[in-house]
């Protein structure tokens, strides 16, 4: 039996901040105290003040395990993950092969089973013709539907299979809401812009204008048309735009999530100057009131939670002319050091981080005993020095892509040691433990 004591913390829960700590028994919280208290036995780590928040849980990650393992593995994924104070990842399936059945997702298992250093759950993929087996699939955290295409050739452009999925699947669909058509045309629109577009940063702009905010907007307004229809349960990726939460406004219930990124709440279309295609990504960055209205909707409880969209593309890849470079940017490291950073600048509570990072994340997803500070839950925990101020070091970015469109941003706010299950497993600022996370469970 393992014990150990975090003492003298400010332990944030998404309710507020109180002083205290906990007591962690064989990997679980097995009691939250409050105030000061005298350990009796065990180990103790006296946190001197520093926040401690559950460790985040980010629902939206591409490990690319397996095929595209020269981009990310679970081993670097999660030691950057640890390192931004992330302990459970949910990871995509479009990768190489597909996860679309039963079988590619135990295979995924097996390859990922003992490399992760952190909690993980697998989603399957949807295709025009893989509902009656998915139907079937268990042991999957979710499933995701393309409406629009993206990296990988997942795509469920054809309305009446969409609304099949919708109509007949029980469990929870995660949707990247953009219309394909809608983007084919911004493509014929653009193509100019497109064929002349070199390697040129600002070129990369191009991207923002094809796929317009509009495209969003029609798939978030005929995907969520048609879950109120059938009463099914979506949660919608990477929501961006002031027009996609307009209409969410009008259908928002227990059975509509929202995730928004990192990367639309800090950057914007200006940024293209600056980083070109390394901000090539889908959905696409948009302009300052978009921004504007993110910050806003999470104000107003519209959303529910940050995910990263963890998306690693080489440096070479995304240096290639725009058309041909790939859409995505690693951010799982990052996201917690801007929201935090955010919080120092007053945008938000750090109770809000908590309800935005970790429990909105487990309540939406049903993730079972992790997402909180409670008697009984899993002890996945981040420490956090609120007066830390570091500029992102690139010699510190632990995803095998080795970027970051955030490095050198000077952020105040750093989580400086993160526990998973129990363990510490990583402690500020490149020291990591050995430990394999768990697949998680659901409830
Ligand atoms: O920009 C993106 N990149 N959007 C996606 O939907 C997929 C992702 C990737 O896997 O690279
Ligand atoms: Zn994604």
């Amino acid at each position: 039996m393992s014990e150990l004591f975090l003492t003298n913390a400010k332990v944030v829960t998404h309710r507020g901040v109180f002083d205290g700590g906990v007591l962690i028994r064989d990997g679980k919280i097995e009691e939250v105290l409050k105030g000061d208290f005298k350990p009796v036995k065990g180990e103790v780590k006296d946190l001197k003040g520093k926040y401690l928040l559950p460790g985040a849980i980010d629902v939206h990650v591409h490990f690319r395990t397996p095929g595209q393992t020269e981009k990310e593995d679970f081993v670097t994924g999660s030691k950057a993950a640890l390192a931004g104070g992330v302990t459970t990842v949910l990871d995509m399936p479009n990768t190489k092969p597909l996860i679309v059945d039963q079988a590619s997702l135990d295979a995924k298992k097996r390859e990922v089973v003992g490399r992760s250093l952190v909690n993980y759950g697998l989603y399957v993929g949807a295709t025009l013709d893989n509902l009656e087996e998915i139907k079937k699939v268990h042991g999957a955290c979710g499933l995701k539907i393309y409406m629009g295409s993206s990296t990988g050739n997942l795509l469920v452009d054809k309305k009446e299979v969409l609304e099949k999925f919708l109509s007949e699947y029980q469990g929870l669909m995660v949707v990247h809401a953009e219309d394909e058509e809608c983007i084919e045309e911004g493509k014929i629109v653009h193509a100019d812009e497109i064929s002349r577009a070199s390697g040129t940063k600002g070129d990369a702009k191009v991207h923002s204008l094809v796929r317009a905010p509009r495209c969003a907007e029609i798939a978030v307004k005929n995907l969520l048309h048609l879950a109120k229809k059938y009463g099914a349960r979506v949660h919608i990726a990477h929501c961006s735009t002031m027009a996609e939460l307009e209409v969410i406004k009008k259908f928002k219930d227990e059975k509509v999530s929202v995730e928004v990124t990192p990367h639309h709440l800090f950057l914007t279309d200006k940024d293209y100057e600056m980083y070109g295609n390394l901000i090539k990504v889908n959905p696409p960055i948009r302009g300052l009131t978009d921004q504007v209205a993110l910050w806003q909707g999470i104000k107003e409880g519209l959303i529910d939670m940050v995910a990263t969209d963890h998306a690693p593309h080489l440096y070479e890849e995304k240096m290639r002319p725009y058309a041909e470079a790939p859409s995505g940017l690693p951010g799982v490291q990052t996201m917690m050091p801007l929201l935090l950073n955010a919080v120092n600048e007053g945008k938000l509570s750090i109770s809000k981080v908590v309800e935005l990072t970790s429990y909105n994340p487990a309540r939406c997803f049903g993730i079972k005993d992790r997402g909180a500070i409670e008697n009984g839950y899993y002890a996945d925990l981040t420490v956090v020095d609120m007066d830390l101020a570091r500029n992102v070091e690139r010699e510190f970015l632990f995803s095998k892509c080795g970027w970051s469109p955030f490095a050198d941003w000077k952020l105040k706010g750093w989580p400086v040691m993160t526990l998973v299950n129990g363990e510490i497993m990583y402690e500020w600022r490149d020291k990591f433990g050995e430990r394999a996370g768990f697949e998680v469970e659901y409830t």
